[in-house]
């Protein structure tokens, strides 16, 4: 994970998190709008130390502080939005607090789903992390239920474990993937890498089509039955962990 500073000047820290411009964060003190510890800060230009417990601590407009720089969550993507910054329609972003679609550093997805794919989507402003969980070095797997338009023949669990699959237009063969028959049109796959529109290329170069498809874990951190679609979760240093367990 890479380190957040330390200490941050109070006005930097807030204007970063989203709560305004810096002159705006100076009013926010100038109008004891900010209180650590109960007691209303008094300078806005002093350092103050980013420790876990200061969301506990400090309060914005009556408001416990926003999660410090270093977050990640997970998401339960609904079907139909977008993991882009820069697309028209509903972006996954729109799920989260406006406060926190204006941090600096921004909050992104670690890798994506396409628009029509739900469940388990990873979101953090830790550009380290991010590079680590989708590094190939991690081996982090990702496991999906997709749900088929046509029976299972039989040979797809030998095809996608061989090693040796090509998808459509590429040179170099797919890692083994591992395929859990659930129901004739019912199937898990767990992959070890993420090409673009991976699972549903699988599936199409079985003679498949697959009609609805869900991710319900990454490493060993799977997506919790309780999160509804659209809900979202900070995750714990034990759920990071976890992420990088399941190798
Ligand atoms: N494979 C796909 O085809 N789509 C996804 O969203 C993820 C993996």
């Amino acid at each position: 994970m890479s380190k957040p500073p330390a200490a941050l000047r109070l006005d930097r820290l807030l204007a970063n998190l989203g709560y305004g411009s810096r002159r705006d964060v100076q009013a926010l003190v100038g109008a004891g709008r900010v209180l650590l510890d109960g007691v209303p800060v008094a300078e806005a230009d002093g350092r103050i130390a980013l420790a876990p417990d200061l969301p506990d601590r400090m309060t914005v407009r009556g408001r416990p502080l926003d999660p410090l720089p270093g977050l990640i969550l997970m998401l339960n993507k609904p079907l139909g939005m977008t993991c882009s910054h820069k697309e028209a329609g509903p972006l996954v972003y729109s799920v989260l607090p406006e406060r926190w679609r204006r941090r600096d550093p921004a909050i992104s997805t670690v890798g994506r789903l396409d628009k029509e794919t739900s469940g388990l989507l990873l979101m953090t402003d830790d550009g380290g992390l991010l590079h680590r969980i989708i590094s190939p070095k991690s081996n982090v797997p990702k496991r999906y239920v997709a749900t088929l338009d046509r029976p299972l023949r039989g040979d797809e669990a030998a095809l996608f474990a061989s090693g040796t699959m090509l998808l459509d237009g590429e040179e170099k063969p797919l890692l083994a993937a591992e395929l859990e028959v659930l129901e004739p049109k019912l199937a898990r796959l767990t992959i070890h890498e993420g090409r673009y529109h991976q699972v549903r290329r699988m599936f199409a170069a079985a003679g498949n089509h697959v009609v609805e498809l869900h991710r319900d874990r990454m490493g060993g951190l799977d997506l919790p039955a309780d999160l509804e679609p659209g809900q979202y979760r900070l995750l714990a240093a034990a759920d990071i962990a976890a992420i990088f367990a399941g190798g």
